[in-house]
């Protein structure tokens, strides 16, 4: 049985694109492949680019979240009639997760929540719900890709302990790129309270504008990463705002400005991303 590789994209500054990447990079891969994209963001934005605002208020009044996944078992206890029984309500893929398609092409999303927030002061053991939940759902999928917070969290810290590797989105300004050295200390911190190493998978330059101070910038990160960079980027486009209002993939977004050019590059991109991860 093959099972899922595992993807988280991280990066501890907020607003750089990560979002932006991982919503285009699932969309991408489910054209050839079958795809879990799970929402660890509180701010849930991930979710509310893929699944309309009505289906998901249907979803989270009948069904799971990501949250479930973190909180612990819940569930009616009865001893009517004979030995004490417990019924466990527990997330499954059929109950936790939403299949959308667009475009001939299904996604499906493991969606967030606000009320995610409120797990800050969650019991020791939590971070890794999300790792045992996803461990029984990897026979399912080629990939998972998880959209993490930016910040280092228990959220984050889980995704750290489910993944095979990470992708790091990186805007190339240089206060966003202050941001990496900041990463790689969480990443250190992360290896140490685990014990284990997480594999990079790359680095993504996402919302590229051809400007001097970007370009200079770039050429600094390449030599900071030797061979680390991919080698296509996600160029600063119009259109985002759209899509994301139309529940739409980049790639079936019909706003013009440069999206011809990230629509090509997400090929790019994911062409890379399938050869790099399949050395893992
Ligand atoms: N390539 C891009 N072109 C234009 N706007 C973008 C691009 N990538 C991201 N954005 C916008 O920038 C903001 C932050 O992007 P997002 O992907 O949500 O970042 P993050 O997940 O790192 O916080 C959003 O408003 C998003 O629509
Ligand atoms: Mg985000």
């Amino acid at each position: 049985m093959s099972r899922a590789k595992v993807v988280s994209l991280i990066n501890m500054k907020g607003g750089v694109g990560k979002t932006t990447l991982a919503v285009g990079l699932a969309w991408e891969l489910a054209k050839k492949y079958r795809v879990l994209l799970v929402d660890i963001d509180p701010q849930f934005n991930a979710t509310q680019w893929v699944v309309s605002p009505d289906e998901y208020l249907n979803w989270v009044r009948t069904k799971h979240t990501v949250l479930s996944v973190f909180q612990p078992p819940t569930g009616a206890i009865s001893n009517v009639g004979g030995a004490p029984a417990f019924a466990p309500i527990k997330p499954t893929p059929s109950s936790a997760v939403i299949k959308v398609k667009k475009g001939g092409w299904q996604l499906d999303i493991l969606p967030s929540i606000l009320d995610l927030m409120k797990l800050d002061a969650a019991p020791r053991g939590t971070e890794n719900r999300l790792r045992v939940f996803l461990e029984k759902v990897r026979g399912d999928y080629d990939y998972v890709l998880i959209d993490c917070p930016p910040t280092a969290s228990l959220f984050s810290y889980s995704a750290f302990l489910a993944s095979d590797a990470y992708l790091v989105p990186v805007k190339p300004d240089p206060l966003s790129v202050l941001g990496l050295p900041l990463l790689e200390r969480a990443m250190q911190d992360y290896e140490e309270r685990s014990g284990q190493e997480l594999p990079r998978l790359g680095l993504v330059f996402t919302q590229v504008r051809q400007t001097e101070a970007m370009l200079a910038t770039m050429e600094q990160v390449r030599i900071e990463y030797p061979g680390e960079v991919f080698k296509h980027l996600i160029a600063q486009t119009t259109g985002v705002a759209e899509a994301v209002d139309g529940n739409l993939p980049l790639q079936l977004s019909p706003k013009a400005g440069k999206l011809a050019e990230v629509k090509s590059a997400l090929e790019g991109i994911c062409a890379e991303f399938v050869r790099r991860a399949s050395d893992l």
